[in-house]
């Protein structure tokens, strides 16, 4: 019976994901990216020193274990090569056989990092994208011109489909007028190619053989596609249909799913954010749990925690049990608040998550209000360790948003954390 478990984060993204891969890895043979690209970043700690991936699946620092980025996932050359030089000079470059990149995967060219720039700064309304081609990219796929890995790694196909694009004349300009970045670009296949295969067929194959495989998500739910706040959104299915329509496999093999959160909501980038704070408790909240983009270093917008929002994720993806990360950063708040309805000026109170961005956008949260503890908590070693504020406020959250916690972030160093309440 094939062991495959999915990890995925259940809000905007920079839930915290790196930890718990880190930590589950360590019960896995491999360890799968299935969507987006270079636009995530995942800390980790390696011997209290701090790491920060984009792209590789942070299993390529566990021994043991293989690292795949599945077709569903966009790769720049140029980051991937950087990242496997960069975890070679700690002691764990990767070889052909523990990182796999799938032939079916596309290509960030330095055309499409130019397009998502350019998008960004010429659109009245910006997303807010972390500018890495993410988006292009992606069009580039549903637009039937992408070009994938396997593609990249072929010489006559890779010719092939440069001078196909030459009819295009943004392509072109790109090409001849950023020269720097498209050496570097060329210069980046030797390095890896090596690792480009038929990786979603190693995958079947590793679930088909019983092997122990973990699902690693990017982003967050809320930031799906299709099922996200639209168009603040990423360009990928970051919620657990993405990894099957990605790797192709039977779904029902899946076993756990885990939803990432923090013990509060952030958001970078643009969009509607019903529990955003401001003011002096913004400043707090954001100083106390550094809350700066490890991609781009924006400041990210924080929030208390939207139960309405976690319930719709938890429905959307089958989460069977919640890590909660940074609940050490709540304490010596007076107060805390969980969103747990939403009241809209015209339609009153509002049975589901909204499907419209402009709709949310005018939600006012219905919120309950609990009392803050002043004890940091970071040496707790159970549940019942906890002050019994922040028991109330885990077993609020639970209860709002119709989902177990299994396990509690209390600190940023991969051994800080308890289990949920028994
Ligand atoms: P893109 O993925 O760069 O196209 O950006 C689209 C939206 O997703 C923007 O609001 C980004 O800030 C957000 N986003 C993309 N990746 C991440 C992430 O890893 N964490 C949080 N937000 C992200």
């Amino acid at each position: 019976m094939a062991t495959v478990n999915a990890l995925l984060g259940v809000q905007w993204g920079d839930e915290g994901k790196g930890k718990w891969v880190d930590f589950l890895a360590r019960d896995h043979d491999m360890i799968v990216r299935f969507q987006g690209g270079n636009n995530a970043g995942h800390t980790i700690y390696v011997d209290e020193q701090k790491l920060v991936l984009h792209l590789l699946p942070s299993g390529v620092l566990q021994p043991g274990t293989q690292s795949v980025i599945s077709a569903g996932v966009v790769v720049d050359p140029i980051v991937l090569q950087a990242e496997i030089e960069k975890v070679g000079k700690i002691g764990h470059r990767p070889t052909p056989d523990t990182l796999l990149v799938s032939e079916r995967a596309h290509v960030i060219t330095p055309w499409h990092v130019a397009t998502d720039c350019r998008q960004e700064n010429e659109v009245s309304v910006p997303i807010g994208t972390t500018k890495r081609g993410i988006g292009p990219t992606y069009s580039s796929r549903v637009n039937r011109i992408g070009l994938t890995m396997g593609h990249l790694v072929n010489k006559d196909h890779l010719d092939s489909w440069l001078s196909s694009m030459a009819k295009d004349s943004g392509f072109q300009r790109s090409f001849n007028e950023d020269r720097e970045n498209w050496e570097k670009f060329l210069a980046a296949i030797p390095a890896v190619a090596p690792h480009v295969t038929d990786a979603d067929h190693a995958v079947r194959e590793a679930m088909r053989n019983d092997r122990r495989v973990l699902l690693e998500g990017a982003q967050g739910s809320l930031l799906d596609l299709g099922l996200g706040t639209y168009p603040f959104v990423t360009s990928s299915a970051t919620t657990v249909g993405g990894a099957i329509a990605a790797i192709g496999f039977d779904p029902r093999w899946i076993s756990s799913i885990y939803g990432i959160a923090k013990a509060y909501v952030t958001r970078v980038g643009e969009g509607p954010f019903p529990t955003e704070i401001f003011g002096e408790s913004l400043e707090w909240l954001r100083g106390r749990g550094n809350e700066y983009g490890a991609t781009t270093n924006r400041p990210r917008r924080c929030g208390w925690f939207d139960a309405v929002a976690m319930r719709y994720a938890v429905q959307i993806n089958g989460i069977d049990q919640l890590m909660l990360n940074k609940l050490d950063v709540l304490s010596q708040a007076s107060e805390l608040k969980i969103a747990v309805a939403y009241r809209h000026p015209q339609l009153g109170q509002l049975p589901t998550f909204p499907t419209t961005s402009e709709i949310l956008a005018e939600v006012e949260p219905v919120y309950e209000t609990f009392e803050g503890w002043q004890e940091e908590i970071s040496s707790a070693s159970s549940f019942s360790d906890l002050p019994p504020a922040a028991q109330t406020y885990c077993q609020a959250i639970e209860e709002f948003s119709g989902v177990k916690i299994g396990k509690i972030g209390i600190g940023p160093r991969p051994q800080d954390f308890i289990p949920g309440r028994s």
